[in-house]
């Protein structure tokens, strides 16, 4: 790894939490608080139009909740292990060095995430559902079902997450409709995770050939697993939404929601660069792989 070049060299002028201010600013009256594009739920005839703002909110708080749990979750936990000399120990000293540097750029986004949920809810008085994230319910079911080393698994399903660009990330900041402090933290937010998506990748790259082909084999048909669990409509946090916002039949609204047309686009959108990255290095000359990946093709 002769060649590897940390993209962390000017991390303390260039991360958030090393160099950019907090956003604050007060709310605009009649600004949402969440881009409508990005809320397929919006358009379901189920959704009386007196509720249609507060279930924009619900879906920032969604959002921004589900950055808290996977940041201080599973990737700063990965993001511990990759630090640690035993574990990937043919990988770059410099790469281990810069893991420490991703962990505390999710501690300062989770940071932001939270404050921004609750300088939300202080504002409007709208209190978030409770709920356990799908995709934290499908990582503890991934690892349970295999037999593989679990932290491995849990590497790939960072390097996953890490790489899958989400329309949220994508689409927020250009989005005018929405309150400055939402669009700024989402552009705040999508420039540390620039410099994330090129470390995973990287990593990806090294680590792939390494593995031993009947291991890369058993990850592989796990991988669609884990884009759904990110990209696709955490159902039962959503049907809890719809019944704060008055929706009748709010499981059946979601379900809805999860297979209609606008989401499965997003899902593919969203997709795109992992996919391009499996492709990169022959993932799908293995059939059985390419079978598992089916439906996201
Ligand atoms: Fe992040
Ligand atoms: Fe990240």
């Amino acid at each position: 790894m002769a060649d590897h070049r940390s993209r962390f060299e000017h991390w303390d002028a260039a991360a958030w939490v090393r160099s950019k201010p907090r956003r604050t600013g007060v709310f605009v009256p009649g600004v949402h608080y969440f881009s409508p594009d990005l809320c397929p739920a919006l358009r379901h005839p189920a959704v009386p139009p007196y509720s249609r703002e507060r279930l924009l909110i619900h879906h920032l708080y969604l959002y921004l909740e589900f950055t808290v749990r996977l940041e201080t979750g599973p990737v700063n936990e990965v993001c511990l292990l990759l630090r640690s000399p035993d574990f990937l120990p043919w990988l770059d000293s410099r790469m281990k060095d810069d893991a420490l540097r991703i962990y505390t750029d999710e501690a300062g986004h989770a940071e932001m995430s939270h404050t921004l949920l609750a300088s939300v809810r202080d504002r409007t008085g709208v209190r978030p559902v409770p709920h356990e994230p799908h995709f934290l319910r499908e990582l503890a079911a991934l690892c349970s079902e295999t037999d593989l080393d679990p932290s491995l698994v849990k590497l790939f399903f960072v390097i996953v997450s890490e790489t899958l660009i989400t329309a949220s990330l994508n689409r927020l900041p250009g989005d005018s409709r929405v309150q400055e402090q939402v669009r700024g933290l989402a552009i705040d937010h999508a420039a540390d995770e620039g410099r994330h998506y090129a470390y995973f990748r990287e990593l990806f790259e090294h680590l792939w050939p390494r593995l031993d082909p009947l291991v890369r084999q058993r990850i592989g048909v796990l991988l669609p697993r884990m884009m759904s669990a990110f990209l696709g409509t955490d159902e039962p946090a959503l049907a809890a939404v719809l019944a704060d916002c008055d929706v009748a039949e709010p499981a059946s609204v979601a379900a809805d929601v999860a297979s209609a047309r606008e989401t499965l686009a997003f899902i593919r959108e969203g997709a795109r660069p992992t996919l391009r990255m499996f492709r990169r290095v022959g993932m799908f000359d293995d059939a059985v792989i390419a079978d598992a990946f089916k439906e996201l093709q």
